[in-house]
């Protein structure tokens, strides 16, 4: 008995890269996946099926059930039809991995409209449209049932938390998967689904690009540290019966460590006897930033994650 025999999952982007990790460690818990992928290249162009096919016959060589999606994540219809395809060809639909994207990395000063837009469609808009179909299917089947297995998995970046210089659509479209997947684990805990985000690190076609392309290198020997699987096996169990009571979290994984996210704190709170005014505001935070440095690149690495 494997902890998710009788599950179905949708996995996002799963024809390459960490979603087809993602797909497979399902798989081998025993979900039945459907594996969505339009096949596009690392800056959204072209269009290919056979990485998603790929997909679903390894699934099915190793015995597992496997269908392939090829729609757009951030098309309302195609989106509607991957949680639709997991119903028809596997009577129920339970987990959701939403995992699609691309990146297209510019200054903010050299960013045109059609890079932001793209990015953030694919990625914040993706991230809705498979929260938003696949939320209505677990409300509905909860509220019919009274109960129901859900669990929500979205893929973020720590460009979110700590942004980059060189992202400002992908770091606002990764900050945005934030606040869509902890509102959905609010809004659908009284139906006992969960919804947490990730912030992964591994080699992709994705990370495979300039100079960040080093970072990722695969080792002669040794373990092997941004092989996507060290990612997925978080995701295996989010997704697992285990998981019951962990929701509206943020995770970061990679390698072998994983960090759970605390919630932001306050620096420091300043109170004023009146209402603030321009010489109040200085002598209360004047000191305070005294000591504190503007922001640099405080990036851990140049671009991507
Ligand atoms: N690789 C990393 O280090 C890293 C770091 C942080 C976050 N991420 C995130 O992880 C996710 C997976 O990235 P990856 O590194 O595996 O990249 P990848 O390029 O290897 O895979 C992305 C997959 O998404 C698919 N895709 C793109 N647009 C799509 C669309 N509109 N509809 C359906 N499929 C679509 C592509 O065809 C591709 O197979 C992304 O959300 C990415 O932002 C990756």
């Amino acid at each position: 008995m494997n902890e998710l025999d009788g599950k179905v999952a949708v996995v996002t982007g799963a024809g390459r890269g960490l979603g087809r990790a993602h797909a497979l460690e399902l798989a081998r818990l025993g979900a039945r996946v459907v594996v969505n992928d339009l096949g596009v290249a690392s800056d959204g162009s072209g269009r290919d099926e056979s990485a998603g096919q790929a997909v679903v016959e390894e699934i099915k060589s190793s015995g597992g059930e496997a269908i392939a999606h090829f729609g757009d994540v951030a098309d309302w219809e195609d989106s509607k039809s991957m949680i639709a395809a997991a119903v028809e060809s596997f009577g129920d639909f339970n987990i959701l991995v939403s995992n699609a994207g691309y990146c297209r990395d510019k200054m903010i000063f050299s960013m045109d409209e059609a890079d932001f837009d793209s990015v953030i469609r694919v990625h914040l808009k993706g991230h809705f449209c498979g929260i938003r179909h696949a939320s209505e299917y677990l409300r509905n089947k909860g509220k019919a049932e009274g109960e129901v297995y859900g669990r929500i998995l979205s893929t973020a970046s720590e460009a979110a938390f700590f942004a980059d210089p060189g992202q400002p659509n992908y770091s606002a479209a990764k900050a945005g998967i934030i606040a869509i997947t902890n509102g959905a684990a609010q809004a659908l805990a009284k139906y006992g689904v969960t919804a947490n985000t990730f912030m992964p690190r591994a080699r992709t076609a994705m990370t495979l690009v300039g100079q960040t392309a080093q970072f990722f290198e695969k080792p002669e020997e040794g373990f092997d540290t941004f092989d996507p699987d060290n990612v997925s096996p978080l995701v295996g169990w989010l997704a697992s019966p285990s998981a019951a009571n962990v929701s509206g979290n943020v995770f970061i994984v990679w390698g072998k460590q994983i960090s759970v996210m605390d919630y932001p704190k306050r620096a420091s709170e300043f109170d004023s006897p009146d209402a603030w005014n321009h010489e109040s505001v200085g002598a209360a935070l004047g000191g305070f930033f005294e000591d504190r440095e503007p922001v640099k690149n405080s990036f851990i690495v140049p671009a991507v994650f």
